[in-house]
């Protein structure tokens, strides 16, 4: 089974969320940032568990720390010979430098974020569309072989190189009078907006914008992506997905169950102890449960087997 691209894997819940269907029947996909192998096979493993298509995100400090685009590329690729029966796509994080994007499409991302949030609206236009063009051309393999992710407005937070304050992030939630053009002219697949979530853990609860997503979920039909996922309660979570969010993304809390995890386990093991499979094994096996929870709460277990047939028939 080949790596699918995000478009591919939001077919079915775009549809939901952008028809008059039940709220109870849409869902989200989750999509989780990674920075090591162990990371990667727990995360597709707990969307294995859940019959649940996933995404597995590297951000620019997993590249650095990996080593290369390729090696991500390669290992994603094999995963996917591996769970055949899961769909899952691998993605660019919050990536700004447009030939570094370039590189990730030609050695085979699946889907691609190009994060130009912070640059004028105009820019951000140019950038995307230039992104959108390349993605769906020059794809190895093929015509719409990557999609692509961009963003309109700014959360609060770093992500890994990509800081922004709070009070910056404040003056620029995602403003839906500019969202139909910038769908438009860029030709994006996805849409990542600022409605009051921010990166890594909150000092306070957030206090999520559901009017302004209902106003932008009516602007367009292309899938909506909600960043800054740590965090937030489960209530909200819900509630985001019964309104038409169709991608929700979590980091710093899987990295701390995973360290979480993998601390115990060398605390619980004698010195002597020196084989890394019962060290990093349960930072896997904690990566691989906390993956099923966030399934069952994006409303997405059991939806495998449906978004495989709408790709293949
Ligand atoms: P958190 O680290 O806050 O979960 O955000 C992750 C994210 O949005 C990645 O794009």
């Amino acid at each position: 089974m080949p790596l699918l691209t995000m478009k591919q894997l939001m077919k079915d819940s775009r549809r939901l969320a952008t028809t008059d269907s039940d709220p109870k029947e849409r869902y989200a996909v989750g999509a989780f940032n990674f920075s090591t192998l162990p990371e990667m096979v727990g995360i597709v493993e707990g969307a294995r568990m859940k019959h649940a298509p996933v995404i597995l995100m590297a951000s620019l400090g997993a590249v650095k720390y990996i080593g290369s685009l390729e090696l991500i590329a390669e290992c994603a690729k094999g995963l996917a010979k591996t769970y055949p029966e899961v769909p899952f796509c691998v993605h660019l994080d919050h990536a700004v430098d447009l030939d570094q994007i370039k590189r990730a499409i030609a050695a085979g991302f699946t889907n691609v974020m190009i994060d130009a949030s912070k640059e004028p609206y105009e820019v951000n236009i140019q950038k995307s569309k230039e992104i959108a063009e390349f993605a769906h051309r020059y794809s190895p393999y093929g015509a719409d072989g990557c999609s692509v992710e961009a963003e309109l407005g700014m959360l609060a937070g770093r992500e890994e190189h990509v800081q922004v304050s709070e009070e910056d992030a404040g003056k620029a939630y995602t403003d839906p009078t500019l969202v139909p053009r910038f769908v438009e002219e860029t030709g994006i697949d996805a849409l990542a907006v600022a409605i009051g979530t921010a990166h890594g853990f909150y000092k306070a609860a957030p206090k999520i914008r559901f009017d302004l997503l209902d106003e932008i979920r009516k602007c367009t039909d292309i899938p909506l992506v909600l960043h800054g996922g740590t965090g937030v309660p489960d209530e909200d979570f819900r509630k985001c997905v019964a309104m038409g969010m169709s991608k929700i993304n979590v980091g710093t809390g899987l990295k701390k169950v995973y360290t979480d995890a993998v601390r115990q386990a060398i605390c619980d093991l004698p010195d002597t102890e020196y084989d890394p499979r019962k060290i990093v094994g349960p930072g896997r096996h904690a990566i691989m449960e906390e993956i099923a929870g966030k399934c069952d709460l994006f409303n997405c277990t059991g939806t495998a087997e449906k978004i495989l047939q709408s790709i293949y028939g």
